[in-house]
């Protein structure tokens, strides 16, 4: 009998331990926070908008001559920078040569209510042509250029040079969705770990699919112990926002440099505020709202009180049933997080590392009525159709010329259509964009839903 229960428990251990192993449990996992560094809200803004985090790029004159047009939303910067689109900053390439090089506001910025929103997720990228060509085109103009000694080439070599190597691989179907995932990876299968530097040979041979997300706004960070939707950035935050570097960093003294600031850039994030929704709010049918929140939803996404709680939780694939193929990816291709994990980001005083699971962080839901489309792919285009996995369509097709939002089922306007076919439709049958799971609203009634719907509008 002794045997048995030991055989028994033998095996019970085992099976725990490879679950565990293997990040695949069945109940949700609590993240642990992990130290971080502090810093300077207002100097990280300032070097955000202004600072020389990649430090090779487009010469000034010739993105001045070729690109730049549309400057109707600035900054109120200085300098080289008063003319420049938000999304670009002007800086000065070790040779001394101005370039002009992309911000993290690319992706992490978005015009809304006609102002430039620092921090919301840009929803209107778009990763549907290749840009090879002009990254081509830039090299044979700099290369033809008389009397500068080569030192604009110079200035722009790794900028074109990584642009060259990624651009035909990071190719999407849809606007909107962002494949800064598949570009990091990219680049990584491209430098040394230890040292950095770029090699033409690609070592990491497979490094997975490309796999389109949304943008994460910037406020939900300051409460979150991990970042990602994955939650596989752990250890300290400021090494993966400095991450971007690797679009043309050249060694680890480089990187250093940068990381330093990081701190400050950090801070500024974690300071920026959710922005409160705008129009009126039924308070009654909210506070009834409420109710159902505390009850269906609270658990996993936390209370939004003064002495709101958020409770940091990894949701299994097998709870949450959302496209997977981001979280399996994770696991699939195990050399990229290797090689992070070996790197020069996994090493000094603040170590990051990453630490994939089998499905996503629940997170919080500050100024959720202002970020759709929802789910980590963007696949859903409305606020209402979170709480009714049915409502959802199959292709829907937004307006990117005249974009309005719509504050009563908060969402960017949209249309179902009933088939797939250019690139601002979403097709929800591709792998990777499905519009399944979190189907926790399904079972409440409509009054129910509608009133669920009214309390997220305060969050
Ligand atoms: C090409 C687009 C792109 C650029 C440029 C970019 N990011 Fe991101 N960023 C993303 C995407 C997409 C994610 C979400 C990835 C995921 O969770 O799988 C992300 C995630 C983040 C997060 C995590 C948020 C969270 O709640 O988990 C932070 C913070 C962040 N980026 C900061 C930065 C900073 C700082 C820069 C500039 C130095 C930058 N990013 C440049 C696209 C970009
Ligand atoms: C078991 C945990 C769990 C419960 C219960 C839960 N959620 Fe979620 N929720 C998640 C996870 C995990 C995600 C992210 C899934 C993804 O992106 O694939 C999410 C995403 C969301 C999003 C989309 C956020 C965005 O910006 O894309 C909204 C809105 C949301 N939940 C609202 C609710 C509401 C309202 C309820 C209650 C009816 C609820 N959730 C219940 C875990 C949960």
């Amino acid at each position: 009998m002794k045997k048995i229960i030991l055989l028994f428990s033998l095996v019970f251990i085992c099976i725990i331990g490879f679950t565990y192993l293997n990040g695949s449990s069945d109940e949700p996992v609590y993240i642990p926070p992990s130290k971080q560094r502090t810093g300077n809200a207002a100097k990280g803004y300032e070097y955000l908008i202004t600072g020389d985090y990649l430090k090779s790029g487009i010469p000034y004159r010739l993105f001045k001559m070729a690109f730049s047009k549309d400057t109707a939303f600035d900054l109120n910067r200085n300098g080289f920078n008063k003319t420049l689109p938000y999304q670009f900053n002007a800086v000065k390439a070790p040779n001394g040569v101005v370039v002009v090089a992309p911000n993290c506001l690319q992706c992490h910025a978005q015009i809304f209510e006609g102002k430039v929103v620092v921090g919301m997720g840009n929803s209107f990228s778009d990763f549907t042509t290749d840009r090879t060509f002009q990254a081509v085109m830039v090299e044979r103009f700099l290369q033809q250029l008389k009397n500068d000694s080569g030192k604009n080439m110079q200035a722009a070599k790794a900028f074109i040079t990584s642009m060259k190597a990624i651009s035909r691989n990071l190719v999407v179907p849809t606007r909107g969705v962002n494949a800064a995932n598949h570009l990091a990876a990219l680049l990584i299968a491209q430098r040394d770990p230890a040292t950095l530097k770029w090699s033409d040979s690609v070592m990491i041979k497979d490094v997975g699919p490309n796999i389109p997300t949304d943008v994460p706004a910037w406020w939900l960070l300051k409460k979150k112990h991990a970042m990602f939707y994955n939650g596989n950035g752990r250890g300290d935050f400021g090494k993966f926002l400095m991450a971007s570097n690797l679009l043309t960093v050249s060694d680890t003294s480089e990187a250093r440099e940068v990381d330093e600031k990081f701190d400050d850039v950090l801070a500024y994030i974690k300071s920026i505020p959710a922005p409160v929704y705008p129009g009126m709010i039924d308070k009654q049918k909210a506070a009834a709202g409420q109710v159902i929140f505390q009850k269906k939803c609270e658990g996993c996404h936390g209370s939004y009180s003064k002495n709101g709680k958020y409770p940091n939780l990894l949701i299994p694939n097998s709870i949450i049933k959302t496209d997977s193929m981001l979280s399996a990816a994770n696991y699939s291709n195990p050399e990229t997080t290797n090689w992070f994990n070996n790197s020069w980001f996994s090493k000094g005083d603040h170590p990051a590392r990453l630490v994939p699971f089998n499905g996503y962080i629940a997170p919080p839901l500050d100024g959720v009525w202002a970020t759709a489309p929802y789910l980590h792919n963007g696949s859903v285009p409305s606020l209402s159709m979170m709480l009714d996995s049915k409502s959802r369509p199959k292709y829907w097709k937004r307006d990117f010329n005249n974009a309005n939002y719509n504050y009563t089922d908060p969402g960017w306007s949209y249309e179902v259509v009933d088939q797939p076919g250019g690139s601002s439709v979403y097709n929800t049958t591709i792998p990777g964009y499905t519009n399944t799971g979190h189907e926790f609203g399904d079972r409440l009634s409509k009054a129910d839903r509608d009133k669920l719907l009214e309390y997220l509008k305060t969050l």
